[in-house]
């Protein structure tokens, strides 16, 4: 029998693998759970290691986890009475999705709450790497700030400039919409037609030969991964700046590298990198006119609470038998709900 379809005779325990924002305080993220499930909280700053998840989620019915815990087979085999994994993140290539819908586990994520957060860092990234911020702010601090000189620090104008939309999903829309507002032409590829996108569709050779900006919003998939090549990088233009803000597995980081020590594309502006964090002796961090910011798209309290409230809505209504809103797998949820008799047919 699938593991969720099982009735809980206790209440439901739960490991939760780090502290919560939003505090504790009545009508948390937190106290909302402890309400309804029995909670054992990792409470370190840094992610719980996987012996340690491993042991701790035996005896679990639920796990919110975030995107630094890898959910994967044999993770599963280990916690028998597993029934539901609410991802607190709305990216979820940390979990092994078929993996979980063969064991009848349910997954959650939490779109939506975070798409204006992360436009802004991508937004914010593009503005950074163009108007060459970080090296001014650099100067600064360094004591190499000189007297005001009309040859200096000379960046990229934004408006009336192309941004190309990789991924036209919420957030490729948002970043869109910041375009717009900034006077820019938008561009967008994706698979399908977007009708209400705030851009013109058009194939992703005809993106990367005609943006000033390229931002990256496609999900890390099979598909994805290392979709940003050398053969990518060649097809931008000599000026062109590169923003991800999506997941470092989407960039050939070597070939970013060689790109940017060549010329073949203007710059790079990442929120997200292989691995993170990025060792400060990675030699990305030498590259000429490169911005990296330590994965910060949806760090803000009030997102960062709204996740967290997300991810707790997903794991109670999956516990109580009930459709979360934002499952990832209703495969696993479908073939629970059909007859035994069907389902062993
Ligand atoms: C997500 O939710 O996938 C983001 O990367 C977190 O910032």
């Amino acid at each position: 029998m699938p593991r969720y379809n099982r009735r809980m005779a206790d209440r439901p325990h739960i490991f939760v693998t780090r502290t919560l924002p939003g505090g504790d305080g009545p009508g948390s993220p937190l106290a909302r759970l402890r309400e309804a499930t029995d909670v054992d909280l990792w409470p370190e700053e840094s992610p719980v290691p996987a012996d340690v998840l491993r042991a701790r989620i035996a005896a679990c019915d639920g796990l919110l986890p975030m995107l630094t815990e890898r959910i994967d087979g044999a993770l599963l085999d280990a916690a028998p009475r597993l029934r539901a994994v609410a991802n607190m993140a709305v990216g979820y290539d940390n979990i092994d999705v078929p993996a979980c819908t063969a064991r009848g586990v349910l997954v959650t994520n939490t779109p939506g709450v975070l798409t204006d957060a992360t436009a802004d860092i991508a937004f914010a990234l593009l503005l950074a790497a163009a108007r060459r911020l970080t090296e001014g702010e650099r100067a600064v601090r360094e004591g190499t700030w000189g007297p005001w000189n009309p040859n200096w620090l000379l960046g990229k104008p934004v408006a009336g400039t192309t941004l190309g939309i990789v991924g036209p999903g919420r957030i490729g829309a948002a970043v869109a919409r910041r375009g717009g507002g900034f006077g820019m032409r938008v561009l967008y590829a994706g698979r399908h037609d977007v009708p209400d996108f705030p851009g013109e569709r058009t194939d992703l050779d005809t993106l990367l030969a005609e943006s000033d900006f390229v931002s990256m919003h496609v999900p890390l998939t099979a598909e994805t991964t290392l979709m940003c090549n050398a053969a990518f990088f060649a097809r931008m233009q000599p000026n062109a700046i590169f923003v991800n803000t999506t997941r470092g597995g989407v960039v050939d980081q070597g070939a970013l590298l060689d790109a940017l020590r060549a010329g073949t594309i203007g710059g790079a502006a990442l929120d997200v990198t292989t691995p993170e964090p990025l060792p400060p002796t990675d030699p990305l961090l030498d590259a000429p006119n490169i911005v990296i910011a330590p994965h910060l798209g949806s760090a803000t309290l009030e997102t960062r609470t709204r996740m967290a409230h997300l991810a707790v809505d997903g794991l109670l209504a999956a516990l109580g038998g009930g459709r979360p809103t934002h499952l990832v797998n209703p495969e696993a949820l479908e073939a629970a709900q059909r007859p035994q008799s069907e389902a062993s047919r």
